[in-house]
Order: C-alpha cells, then sequence, then structure tokens
C-alpha cells in the first residue's frame, strides 16, 4: 500500500517536472529569423554600392554573412526581431555608406532606392534609411511596396538626394505614425493633396528642404485628419 502511494507520488512529479520543463523550455527559446527576410537582408546588401572608402569594419554590415555560426539574422548588425515570432520588426539601416554625396561626384557612385527589396518583411515597424546619399527611386514602383507593409509605423527617408519625384507615391504609406523627409531636395509647394491620405500620421519632418508655402497653410489642410497635430517646430519650410 505505502509502496504504491509511493509510485503514485513520483509518477506526478515526474509530470510536474515534465511540464515544468517544457514550459521552461518553451519559454527561453527565440525564434531565428525567417528564411525570407534573411535572404532579402543579403539581397538588400548585394545592392549598396560601396565604394573604397567604406570602412569595412562597420560600413559594409560585416555581420551579414551566411554561415553556419552566423545563421540568426536577428542577431545581425542594424537589426530587430521580436523575438516570439522571429519576424524583423525594426532596420536601422542609416548611413550604411561611409561617405556618399547629394552632389554629382564621379567618385561616389549613384543609389537608387529599391522599396520591393523590403517586400518581404511584413512584420516591419520602423526603417531608417537616413544618410545614404540616395538620389531617387529604382524603379516605377516608386514607394508603393512600403504601403504593402501594414505595420510599418517609422519611415526615415532624412539626409538623402530625393527630389520631388518621390512625393506622389507617400500617399501609398497609409500606416505611417512618423515621416521624416528633412534634408533633402524637395521644393516648392508642399503637396498637401499627396498626404491627405495618411490619416495615422503625426508627425511630419520636413525641415532641411525649400519648401516656400507657409506653416500654417500646410497645416490647416490637415486639421481635421489629424488625432495629434503636428508641431510648427516640425516643418521649417523655408530652411535650405
Ligand atoms: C511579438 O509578437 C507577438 C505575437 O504576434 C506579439 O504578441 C508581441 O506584442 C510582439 N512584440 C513586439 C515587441 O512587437
Ligand atoms: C543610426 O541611427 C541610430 C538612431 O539615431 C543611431 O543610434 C546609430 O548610431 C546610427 N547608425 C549609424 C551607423 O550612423
Ligand atoms: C528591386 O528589387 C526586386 C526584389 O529583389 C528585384 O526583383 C528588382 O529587380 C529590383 N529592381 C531594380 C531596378 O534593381
Ligand atoms: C529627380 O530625381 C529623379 C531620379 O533621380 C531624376 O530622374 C529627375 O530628373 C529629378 N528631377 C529633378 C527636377 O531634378
Ligand atoms: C514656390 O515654388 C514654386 C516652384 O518652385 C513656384 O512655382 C512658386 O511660385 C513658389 N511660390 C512662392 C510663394 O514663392
Amino acid at each position: 500500500m505505502e509502496w504504491a502511494l509511493r509510485m503514485r507520488t513520483l509518477r506526478a512529479w515526474l509530470i510536474v517536472m515534465l511540464l515544468l520543463h517544457q514550459f521552461h523550455h518553451h519559454h527561453h527559446e527565440s525564434m531565428a529569423c525567417l528564411e525570407q527576410e534573411k535572404m532579402a537582408l543579403l539581397a538588400f546588401k548585394a545592392s549598396v554600392p560601396w565604394t573604397d572608402d567604406d570602412d569595412t569594419s562597420s560600413g559594409r554590415l560585416p555581420s551579414w554573412v551566411e554561415d553556419d555560426d552566423n545563421d540568426d539574422c536577428c542577431s545581425w548588425e542594424r537589426v530587430q526581431c521580436n523575438l516570439t515570432t522571429g519576424r524583423i520588426i525594426q532596420l536601422s539601416l542609416n548611413f550604411t555608406r561611409n561617405r556618399w554625396s547629394s552632389y554629382d561626384d564621379a567618385h561616389i557612385p549613384i543609389w537608387l532606392l529599391n522599396a520591393s527589396l523590403f517586400l518581404p518583411f511584413q512584420e516591419l515597424q520602423h526603417l531608417d534609411l537616413s544618410e545614404n546619399g540616395f538620389r531617387g527611386l529604382a524603379d516605377n514602383e516608386w514607394l508603393e511596396p512600403l504601403g504593402r507593409l501594414k505595420r510599418l509605423e517609422v519611415l526615415d527617408l532624412s539626409w538623402n538626394a530625393f527630389n520631388n519625384s518621390i512625393l506622389p507615391s507617400l500617399g501609398a504609406l497609409k500606416s505611417l505614425k512618423n515621416l521624416f523627409l528633412s534634408g533633402n531636395n524637395l521644393e516648392g509647394n508642399f503637396p498637401a493633396e499627396e498626404l491627405a491620405g495618411l490619416e495615422n500620421l503625426q508627425m511630419l519632418d520636413l525641415s532641411g528642404n525649400r519648401f516656400n508655402g507657409s506653416v500654417q497653410a500646410i497645416q490647416g489642410t490637415y486639421k481635421s485628419s489629424f488625432a495629434v497635430p503636428w508641431a510648427p517646430s516640425h516643418i521649417t519650410p523655408n530652411i535650405h
């Protein structure tokens, strides 16, 4: 009798331990990155027009290499994943080239942004592409592919050399809350119509461009569609 009781207790303990082990295991295992997202990162890396001036220690994304010891792209520099899902949620691809110029310089290859490269990152929330010297967009789709990333909330395109040709495609970026366009070659009247459909937009940084409309006129256009009005300090239309 006592023996049977002991066995039952032991069995109960074993079950509890087994469950605890599984629980523990489950909660400490983070997901590795997805194969298609890793491939997309490598495709982005392959598309960067490096120059000899680029610092090989940081500028060339040295951790972005495919080998067995380094398989999980969630651990690569400038990449942040949701560790539960293994999906990439943030890419900090600012200043990926050490030297660039927004002006014609024969030594620095022109880089056009190919927004389609980011399509595999369906859970992406934050994309920083600032300080890369992009001169424009690589194909006719313009920024539209980024509009298909339903969770994208922050897009930073500041300190590049985009001109007004990107403006018509900004309207596709419906989920954006923060849009940074400072320090580009944008000019003339601010195209309020193009951005009127960005219903979630809370912050728009247009400083360091050559817009010539008044801040009041821009704000007036948005009065009804902005839950949190942008502060005038975020817009400096006349600064060069
Ligand atoms: C990660 O993904 C899970 C499942 O979709 C979600 O519940 C959680 O809020 C996400 N965490 C972050 C930091 O986005
Ligand atoms: C990219 O931007 C982040 C946030 O502003 C900053 O901490 C980081 O140093 C920048 N990276 C490079 C390479 O400039
Ligand atoms: C842009 O990227 C997509 C996806 O990788 C590719 O199919 C396309 O050829 C690229 N376009 C250009 C102009 O490089
Ligand atoms: C704007 O940039 C595009 C792409 O680089 C270029 O083809 C076009 O000529 C530029 N337009 C102006 C007005 O500079
Ligand atoms: C603003 O710039 C545009 C294009 O450069 C020009 O046509 C327009 O007359 C300017 N408006 C003012 C008020 O300066």
